[in-house]
């Protein structure tokens, strides 16, 4: 991301955690892109990193009380909440996400929440076992129902050396998804506030017996980034999930599903939407799977597989008379004749954009994609992006489409 003149204010809570270092690094990646960052440091987060250090990086003053007869005269704690373009928790507790969840506000960062009439973006950072306890759960989805958005957290081994979900996202990925949250209008409702999202992601799995299946390459992981970004625009998003090993995005309406019949049922009953997004790699085939498992022959010889053709839900969602969403997006994973079959795959579908990529260079996995957008319009050509960029920048042409800024993509 190069150096912008947005110049937003951020009002940055470091509740405590050993990932409040992290906090250091962010503050630094902020104040790079041109935005300034206001400080409020907990009773907490000041045992994992001092006022001081964030003070040097942020350039300006930290806030720690609540009934500080200084600050109070200098600036109320409502107006810090209200003087910035957002609010970001990094690194959030559970502690904290407890607090905001009930309303709790008993220091001067949680009142601030309580006080804001920003959106507010929370990192959290914790052990795995708090983050998946019920108690957390519960709080997530309070959260999440009353508009906070997440990022993270990731995957990873803990400073306390278990496994799991309960990393705070790397500083900048939380950079980039402050990009997004702040890329909403000015005076609040986001591109897609009020606007339903449906997204299919992962592949999907198709019994041959109780224990083997046929199944696509696909991590989930640029579906899942989409729907993220659509739910950091404003909408209201579900995710239809195959398989995958990442886990579902905070905030987000997620319906597991193993096959591709599970997944054209999910789909259906998960609209009306205003648009769709086919990110899964459906499984162009099956097999009539046997209940009991396949013994293999003793003289040798293999099983011979019958297959039979899969519904294609992108053609079905794009063929509906009725109640069709507006916008209709596939995607085209192919390993020649990328742009070809993209187009063709637009007019075979009817869909009304398709985002193309070459998958015979490890897009598989990884944490970048380099797309092209094929419409009705023509190709645009994107360079090489992480996948949450290329979900933001794709999300952000959806709105505009949406919103009839730039025609629509189908005649
Ligand atoms: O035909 P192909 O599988 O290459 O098309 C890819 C696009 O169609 C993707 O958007 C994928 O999600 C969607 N698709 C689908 N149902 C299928 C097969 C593909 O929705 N059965």
């Amino acid at each position: 991301m190069k150096r912008a003149s947005i110049g937003k204010r951020i009002l940055l809570i470091i509740s405590g955690g050993i990932a409040a270092y992290k906090a250091l690094e962010l503050i630094r990646l902020l104040r790079g892109h041109g935005h300034g960052v206001t400080c409020v440091l907990t009773t907490n987060g000041g045992q994992f990193v001092t006022p001081l250090s964030l003070q040097a990086l942020s350039e300006g003053k930290v806030y720690t009380d609540l009934f500080s007869l200084t600050d109070e005269s200098e600036m109320g704690h409502i107006q810090l909440s209200r003087s910035a373009d957002l609010v970001v928790v990094a690194p959030a507790s559970a502690d904290i996400l407890a607090k905001m969840a009930t309303g709790l506000a008993n220091d001067l960062a949680s009142t601030l929440l309580l006080a804001t009439d920003k959106s507010v973006l929370v990192a959290p950072a914790m052990n795995v076992r708090m983050w998946l306890h019920p108690a957390t759960r519960r709080n997530v989805a309070r959260l999440s129902a009353d508009g906070a958005l997440f990022v993270g957290p990731e995957d990873g081994e803990m400073a306390c050396g278990e496994y799991g979900p309960g990393r705070m996202s790397e500083p900048p990925q939380i950079v980039e998804t402050i990009r997004a949250a702040l890329s909403a209008p000015a005076g609040g409702a986001g591109l897609l506030a009020g606007r339903h999202v449906v997204v299919t992601s992962g592949p999907t799995h198709e019994p041959i017996d109780p224990v083997r299946f046929i199944a696509n390459r696909s991590s989930g992981k640029q579906g899942h980034a989409i729907a993220v970004a659509a739910r950091l625009a404003g909408a209201r998003v579900t995710l239809v999930s195959g398989p995958v090993t990442i886990p579902d995005p905070p905030g987000i309406e997620t319906r597991h599903v193993e096959t591709a019949r599970e997944m054209l049922a999910a789909v259906e009953a998960a609209l009306p939407a205003d648009i769709f997004i086919g990110a899964a790699a459906v499984a162009d085939w099956r097999v009539e799977a046997t209940p009991d498992k396949i013994k293999k022959q003793r003289e040798g010889g293999a099983p011979a597989l019958t297959l039979f053709e899969n519904p294609d839900i992108l053609a079905r969602v794009a063929a509906r008379e009725a109640g069709r969403p507006a916008l209709v997006v596939g995607f085209a994973a192919e390993t020649r004749d990328l742009l070809r079959h993209a187009r063709e795959k637009l007019a075979r579908k009817g869909c009304d954009l398709v985002v193309a990529n070459d998958v015979s260079a490890g897009v598989f996995g990884a944490d970048e994609n380099e797309v092209h957008i094929v419409s009705a319009k023509g190709v645009e050509s994107w360079p090489r992006l992480g996948k949450e960029a290329v979900a933001a920048r794709l999300v952000q042409l959806l709105g505009r489409e949406l919103a009839g800024d730039s025609g629509k993509s189908s005649p």
